[in-house]
This record gives structure tokens, C-alpha cells and sequence, in this order.
């Protein structure tokens, strides 16, 4: 028996998930679905996705469908929300979440890779919310939950255009927010601390690093996906319904 709530609201509710093959996304997919949310995403990587997909239908949900798609092709990104609202109607329930946190050095940065990290970082965030933006209007009702980062806000280096893009993210947030406001669709934004995720055991978690993550986090244990997959699913969820224009932190109180 979970010890974590269940939204009646949720239940077959059509949410579109980016970056929904792993990490932090996948968490969304499997949390979303347990719901009895109606769920698609998207995601370039297909074997990772098909794991995701296995794994909701192993646990005896509905299976998510899944759309292998470039966030950075809009065409492709407007083609597959076509797909996905023509076979289970009106999204939602959209979650910007999709990223890719590759470093870099300023000397290296040319104009198209600046052009790159923006483009899978922030650029898709805004359009997958106005291909949406249409149907939720129409329901007067609709929750658009873009993903942040901690990183800028605490100063990191060695990503500079990754930390302008989540910055965007923000920005975007409140201009959509207000825009979309009168028509009772919500957009909110969800900021991750330091979230142990497969790719950053893998690349970034060293010893010294769980050190500094026990020093600057309030809460001393780690943050992993599924806490914030849960902030999402507030969000998303009616109980949440007065709640726009806002950022929420789940970083263990790191910043
Ligand atoms: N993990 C953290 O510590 C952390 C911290 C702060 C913010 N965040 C934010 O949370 C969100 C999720 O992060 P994560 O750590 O799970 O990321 P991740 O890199 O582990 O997963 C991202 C997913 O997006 C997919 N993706 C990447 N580029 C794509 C593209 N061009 N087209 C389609 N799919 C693509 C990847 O295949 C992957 O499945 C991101 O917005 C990230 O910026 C994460």
C-alpha cells in the first residue's frame, strides 16, 4: 500500500510528457500513468522508452504511447501532439520536462551550438504549449508545467547557454501564464535540486559530490525522481487549481 496520494481528478486525463524516457521523465510516465491518466511522450531515445513502457505495463496500467521524436524538429514535436490528441483528444496535462545538460566552455560555444542547447533546452517548451494551448482553451481548463533548474539559480559554470535556457524557462512560464490565465489554463514551473537520476550516478555523483550535496541541502537525504514527479502530479491535479505563475522548489532546501 503507497503511502502517497492518489488524485481523483488525475484519472483519464490526456497528458502529454517530453523526455519521458528516462530520468526524471520516466518517473512522470509511471506516476502519471498509475494515476489513470491517459499518457504520451516523447522521446529520442526508443530503446529507453520501450523500457518505460514495459515497465507501466508490468505494473498493470494502461500503457503510455510513445512518440520517437526530435524536440528540436517542431515540425516533428506539432506532428506527433497531432497524433496523440486525433486517437485520445485534448491534451491536459502538458510537461515541458525534456532537457540535456551537456557541458560546455564559453571559448567553445559557436553560433549553432548556441542555437542547439537553446533549442533543447527552451525553444520546445514553447511550442509544445502553444500546440496544446488551443484545446485547452476550449476545455477552459489546462496545466502546463515547465521544467527548470537549480543550476542557474545557484551560480554554476561550465553550461553557460544551459543555464540561460532554464532561466528562460521562468521568463516563459510567467509570459504564458499571464497570457493563458484568462482562459483558466495554469502554467507553472517546477525547479529540481540536484536530482539522482541514472545519467547523473553516472556522470556527476562522485563521493566528493554526495559530500556537497549533504552540506548544502537542509534535508539530508537525496532528492530522486519520483519527488519530483510527485510536485508535478499536485500540479497538475485539481487540488493545485488556484496555483499559477509560480515557481516550486524540490531541492531538499539547497537554495
Ligand atoms: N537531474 C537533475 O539533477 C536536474 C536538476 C535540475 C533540473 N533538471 C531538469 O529536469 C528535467 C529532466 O531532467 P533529467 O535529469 O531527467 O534529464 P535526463 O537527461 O536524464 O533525461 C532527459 C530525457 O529527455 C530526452 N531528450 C533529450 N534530448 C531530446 C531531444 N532532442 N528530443 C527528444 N527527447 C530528448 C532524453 O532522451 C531523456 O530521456 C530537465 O528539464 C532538466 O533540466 C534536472
Amino acid at each position: 500500500m503507497s503511502n502517497f496520494a492518489i488524485y481523483p481528478s488525475l484519472r483519464d486525463k490526456v497528458v502529454l510528457i517530453t523526455g519521458g524516457g528516462s530520468g526524471i521523465g520516466a518517473s512522470h510516465v509511471e506516476e502519471f500513468c498509475a494515476q489513470g491518466a491517459k499518457v504520451g511522450f516523447i522521446d529520442i531515445n526508443r530503446p529507453a522508452a520501450e523500457a518505460v513502457v514495459a515497465k507501466v505495463a508490468d505494473a498493470g496500467h494502461a500503457r503510455p504511447t510513445f512518440f520517437e521524436t526530435d524536440l528540436r524538429d517542431i515540425e516533428a514535436v506539432k506532428d506527433s501532439i497531432r497524433q496523440f490528441t486525433g486517437s485520445v483528444g485534448d491534451v491536459d496535462i502538458l510537461l515541458n520536462n525534456a532537457a540535456h545538460d551537456e557541458r560546455h566552455q564559453i571559448e567553445d560555444v559557436t553560433v549553432e551550438y548556441w542555437d542547439d542547447r537553446i533549442a533543447v533546452n527552451l525553444r520546445h517548451q514553447f511550442f509544445a504549449a502553444q500546440a496544446v494551448a488551443p484545446g485547452m482553451i476550449r476545455k477552459r481548463k489546462g496545466s502546463i508545467i515547465n521544467f527548470g533548474s537549480l543550476s542557474w539559480r545557484i551560480g554554476m559554470g561550465g553550461m553557460p547557454v544551459y543555464v540561460t535556457a532554464k532561466a528562460g524557462v521562468e521568463g516563459l512560464t510567467r509570459g504564458l501564464a499571464r497570457d493563458l490565465g484568462p482562459h483558466d489554463v495554469r502554467v507553472n514551473c517546477i525547479i529540481p535540486g540536484w536530482v539522482m537520476t541514472q545519467r547523473q550516478l553516472d556522470l556527476w555523483v562522485t563521493p566528493e559530490a554526495e559530500k556537497e550535496i549533504e552540506q548544502k541541502q537542509c534535508l539530508k537525504s537525496k532528492v530522486y525522481p519520483a519527488d519530483i514527479a510527485r510536485m508535478a502530479l499536485w500540479l497538475a491535479a485539481e487540488d493545485s487549481r488556484m496555483c499559477t505563475n509560480q515557481t516550486f522548489v524540490v531541492d531538499g532546501g539547497w537554495c
